[in-house]
C-alpha cells in the first residue's frame, strides 16, 4: 500500500487510487498525482520528470544559487507564501511582527499500519488491517520549526486522511496565523467548484460553479461549520455524471470556522485548500510546544457523483462513526418537539409515549422544555435539573414509566448556552462569551458559554451526568441554537491566552464533554443538531452518528437537504422525522405516503401530534414502521444510488442495495405534476445484472428487460389513463422493492 523509491519518491496505493508525493529540489515536500489507483510504479520518470521553470514575466528563481528552480509551479503538499510561489499559502508563522518565510525540508519518515482512534480530539481511525500510514517529519532548522504530516490510505477505499503537527524547538515564542489542514494540487479538468450550501431551514443544497482563474472559497466564521456552508466540498469535471467522471471531495473533521478554497494560477494549476478559517485566529506556540491542526480529507472517485456519495459513506460509516454504532440498528423515534413544543406535562407525554410505542416506535426523545423553568425559549438554559410543575414524581419516575413501556430514552440538551434567565447565569455570570465592554449581543434569548473555561465544562457534564444516571438515559439530543458574537473568553484573559485562541479552544472544550460524556456513557447514543443542520459535519459525527438534518421537517425540502447532504454523508448519518400537514415550518401540505417514503431512506422518526391522526393514518403508520423494521439494515447502511440527475429536482430517485445487490429499495418521488409532459417512461438502474431474474414488487421482470429498458416509472400523465395511474397530482412517491429470483438466466 506504500511503496517508497530511493527514499524520495513516497506512493500511497490501493486498487481504487494513488497519492504520490516527492522530495523537491529545496528538500521541501512535493506533491505529484492524486487519482485513479496505477499500481505499482516501475518508472518514476513516466510520472515526474523535474520540471522547467515557467517563463512568465514576473516568475521568480529560488535558492542558493539554483536559479533553475522556481515554486510557482510546482505542486507542493504543504505550500507558505512568501517566497517565489505567489499563491496563497497553508502556513503562516511569525515572530513577534516578523513574518518568518519557513521552509521545511525532509528529515525523516516511517511507516506504521492502523490508526488508534482517541476521544479527545476528532479523527479518523482504522484496525491494524484496515490502513497505512507514513509520517513524515520535515524540519526547519533556522527557524526552529518541526512539522510532522501522516497521510493514511485505507484499504478499499478511494480517501487519504492527512493530519499534521507543528512543534517550537526552539527557544523563542513562535506564531501560527494560518495553518490549513490539506492541500492538492492538481491541473485543471474542467472542473466545477461543487459545495453544499443553503441556510437555515435550508441547509446543505447542492451548488456548483464553473472554476476559473482566481479564488473561491466557501467558510464559516460563526463558531459553527454553520448552516450557510459546509466544509465539504468537491470538484467534479462539468461531464461528470451520476455514474461517470472524475469527482475530487474534501472536507475536514472539524466543527468551528473554517475555509475551504480553490485557487487557479495562470497555468490552469488549482490548489485546493481546506482547514480552520484564518480570520481571527493566531495561535501562540511557546517553546517546547505542539499545535495540531485538525484532519483533513482527501476522496477520489472516477465514477461520477455516486462514486463519491458511495466513497464518502463507507469512510464515514467505517472510520468516523463511533465503533458501537457501526452497523448497529437505530431506534425508531418518537421526538415531542413538534407534537407539544413547550405545552407538556408528565401525563401528557406519557399518553404520547404509549401510543408511539403501541405504533411500533421504539425510543421517546424528549426535547426542550423539561428543565428549570422552561416555558418559552427564553429561560433557563443552564439549569439542568428537571421542572416540577411537569414532572412532580421527578424525572426519574417518568424515564422508569417510559422505559416500562419498553421504549429507550432520549432527552434534549444544549449544554453550549445559558439564559440570562437562569440560575446558572446569576451564580456565573464570568461564564458567558463576552468581551469586557459593555454590548453582548443576544440570539434566542441566550448566550453563549466559555467552553474554553475547563470549569465550564466540567460544571456542565457533572449537570448531566446526574440526569443521564437518573433517567438511566439511552440517547442524547445536542443543540445548539446561536452562534458566537464578541468572541472573549475571561478565563483566557485571566491566563494571560490571547483571545486569537478562543475559537479553536472552544470547540475543543466542546470535545472534551463529548470525550467525557463518552468515557463515562460509551454506548449512550448522541444525536447532533445545531438549530438544525447548522454543525453537520465530520468532526460531530466522530462521537454522534447521527445528525438532525434541518429544522425543516417539510419532505420536499428534506428530498433537496438529503440529495445534498449524502455527497459527503451516510445516509445512517440522517435522523428523519415525518411531521405534521400542514407542515409547521412552510405550511406545505403533503401526504403521508409522501412523508413516509421520504423519510425511510436513514434513521425513521416521528414528530407530530399522534392523537391529532385518524384511525386509517395510524394504521397506515404502523404499517410503514412495519415495513421499515423489516428493511432497516438496508435503509441505513445500504449502498445508495441518485437515479436521477440532482440538477432535476422535480423528480427525484432515490435507490439501496445490499452488498450483493440481491436486494434493492427504491423511492420515487415526483414533486410538482407536469401538464402534458415529455418525460421518460423509463429510468435506468445501473447496477442490475443483465443475467438475473428479478421481482419487482411481485412482478418477475429478466435483467435484460431492466437494463435495456430500464425501469417502468410509476405514473403515466394522460388523460385516457388517469384513473388507473399509481401517481398523480402533487408530491407522489413510489417505493419499489426488487429481489433476485434467479442468479442466472
Ligand atoms: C432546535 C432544534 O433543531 C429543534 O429540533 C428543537 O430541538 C428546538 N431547537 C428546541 O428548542
Amino acid at each position: 500500500m506504500i511503496e517508497i523509491i530511493n527514499e524520495t519518491m513516497f506512493h500511497l496505493y490501493n486498487e481504487k487510487i494513488s497519492y504520490v508525493m516527492t522530495v523537491l529540489p529545496n528538500q521541501q515536500l512535493g506533491h505529484v498525482y492524486f487519482g485513479p489507483a496505477l499500481g505499482k510504479i516501475e518508472s518514476f520518470d513516466q510520472i515526474y520528470l523535474d520540471k522547467k521553470v515557467n517563463k512568465s514575466a514576473g516568475t521568480v528563481k529560488f535558492f542558493d544559487g539554483n536559479n533553475s528552480f522556481t515554486l510557482a509551479d510546482r505542486y507542493q503538499e504543504l505550500p507558505i507564501y512568501g517566497t517565489t510561489d505567489f499563491r496563497e499559502g497553508a502556513l503562516t508563522i511569525f515572530e513577534e511582527e516578523t513574518p518568518l518565510y519557513t521552509d521545511f525540508k525532509l528529515h525523516s519518515f516511517r511507516c506504521y499500519m492502523g490508526k488508534v482512534r482517541n476521544l479527545d480530539k476528532p479523527a479518523s481511525f482504522a484496525g491494524e488491517n484496515e490502513s497505512q500510514s507514513i509520517e513524515f517529519e520535515l524540519v526547519d532548522a533556522e527557524r526552529e520549526l518541526k512539522i510532522d504530516m501522516t497521510y493514511t490510505i485505507f484499504r478499499g477505499l478511494g480517501t487519504i486522511a492527512r493530519k499534521q503537527k507543528i512543534s517550537n524547538i526552539g527557544d523563542e515564542a513562535r506564531r501560527i496565523e494560518r495553518f490549513m489542514s490539506g492541500v492538492l494540487e492538481l491541473k485543471n479538468r474542467d472542473f466545477e467548484w461543487v459545495h453544499l450550501s443553503g441556510a437555515w431551514l435550508k441547509e446543505r443544497h447542492i451548488k456548483a460553479t464553473t472554476v476559473s482563474q482566481g479564488t473561491m472559497s466557501v467558510g464559516s466564521l460563526k463558531g459553527a461549520s454553520g448552516h450557510q456552508h459546509n466544509p465539504f466540498v468537491a470538484l467534479k469535471e462539468k461531464s461528470t455524471s451520476n455514474d461517470h467522471g472524475y469527482i475530487y471531495g474534501a472536507n475536514l473533521i472539524y466543527s468551528g470556522n473554517f475555509l475551504a478554497q480553490v485557487e487557479m494560477d495562470e497555468w490552469n494549476n488549482l490548489r485546493l485548500m481546506i482547514g480552520m478559517h484564518p480570520e481571527h485566529f493566531s495561535w501562540k506556540l511557546d517553546p517546547g510546544e505542539t499545535f495540531e491542526s485538525p484532519e483533513s480529507i482527501f476522496t477520489f472517485s472516477n465514477l461520477g457523483m455516486n462514486g463519491l456519495i458511495q466513497e464518502s459513506a463507507q469512510f464515514v460509516e467505517k472510520h468516523i462513526i463511533p465503533p458501537h454504532w457501526q452497523e448497529r440498528e437505530r431506534p425508531i423515534v418518537f421526538n415531542n418537539w413538534e407534537a407539544t413544543y413547550f405545552d407538556f406535562d408528565e401525563e401528557k407525554l406519557l399518553s404520547l409515549a404509549k401510543e408511539s410505542r403501541s405504533l411500533g416506535m421504539e425510543c421517546f426523545v424528549l426535547d426542550d422544555g423539561w428543565f428549570g423553568n422552561r416555558n418559552s425559549d427564553r429561560s433557563s438554559l443552564g439549569d439542568w435539573t428537571a421542572n416540577n410543575a411537569k414532572f412532580p414524581k421527578g424525572i426519574g419516575h417518568f424515564a422508569q414509566e417510559i422505559h416500562a413501556l419498553d421504549l429507550k430514552l432520549g432527552i434534549w440538551f444544549e449544554p453550549e448556552m445559558v439564559s440570562p434567565d437562569s440560575k446558572m447565569y446569576q451564580e456565573h455570570p464570568e461564564w458567558v462569551v463576552k468581551h469586557p465592554y459593555n454590548r453582548i449581543s443576544i440570539g434566542r434569548g441566550q448566550y453563549v458559554l466559555d467552553f474554553a473555561n475547563p470549569i465550564v465544562v466540567e460544571s456542565i457534564f457533572q449537570a448531566m451526568k446526574e440526569i443521564i444516571l437518573e433517567t438511566n438515559l439511552d440517547y442524547i439530543k445536542w443543540d445548539m441554537n446561536r452562534n458566537i458574537t464578541e468572541a472573549y473568553s475571561a478565563y483566557l484573559a485571566e491566563n494571560g491566552i490571547a483571545q486569537t485562541e478562543f475559537y479553536h479552544r472552544y470547540m475543543l472544550g466542546v470535545y472534551k464533554l463529548y470525550q467525557k460524556i463518552l468515557s463515562a456513557f460509551p454506548n449512550i447514543l448522541i444525536e447532533g443538531c445545531a438549530g438544525g443542520g447548522g454543525r453537520y459535519d465530520l468532526g460531530i459525527l466522530f462521537y454522534s452518528p447521527q445528525i438532525w438534518p434541518s429544522d425543516d421537517s417539510d419532505a420536499v425540502e428534506r428530498l433537496t437537504i438529503q440529495s445534498g447532504t449524502l455527497l459527503g454523508y451516510p445516509m445512517s448519518s440522517f435522523s428523519n422525522h415525518v411531521s405534521a400537514s400542514p407542515n409547521h415550518q412552510v405550511d406545505r401540505h403533503t401526504s403521508l405516503t409522501f412523508r413516509q417514503h421520504t423519510a425511510m431512506f436513514g434513521p425513521l422518526g416521528y414528530e407530530l401530534d399522534l392523537f391529532s391522526l385518524s384511525t386509517e393514518e395510524k394504521q397506515k403508520i404502523k404499517n410503514h414502521i412495519e415495513f421499515y423494521k423489516q428493511h432497516r439494515q438496508l435503509l441505513t447502511f445500504g449502498t445508495f444510488y441518485q437515479l436521477n440527475s440532482v440538477e432535476k429536482q422535480n423528480e427525484v430517485i432515490w435507490a439501496v442495495h445490499d452488498s450483493d445487490k440481491q436486494e434493492i429499495l427504491i423511492g420515487f418521488y415526483k414533486i410538482l405534476a407536469e401538464a402534458n409532459p415529455a418525460s421518460e417512461e423509463f429510468f435506468h438502474i445501473p447496477f442490475l445484472d443483465m443475467t438475473r431474474v428479478y421481482q419487482v414488487n411481485g412482478e418477475r421482470i429478466s435483467g435484460r428487460i431492466l437494463k435495456n429498458l430500464g425501469l417502468r416509472k410509476p405514473y403515466q400523465f394522460n388523460a385516457v389513463n388517469h384513473g388507473t395511474a399509481q401517481i398523480q397530482g402533487d408530491f407522489q412517491s413510489f417505493i419499489y422493492h426488487i429481489q433476485v429470483v434467479e442468479n442466472k438466466e
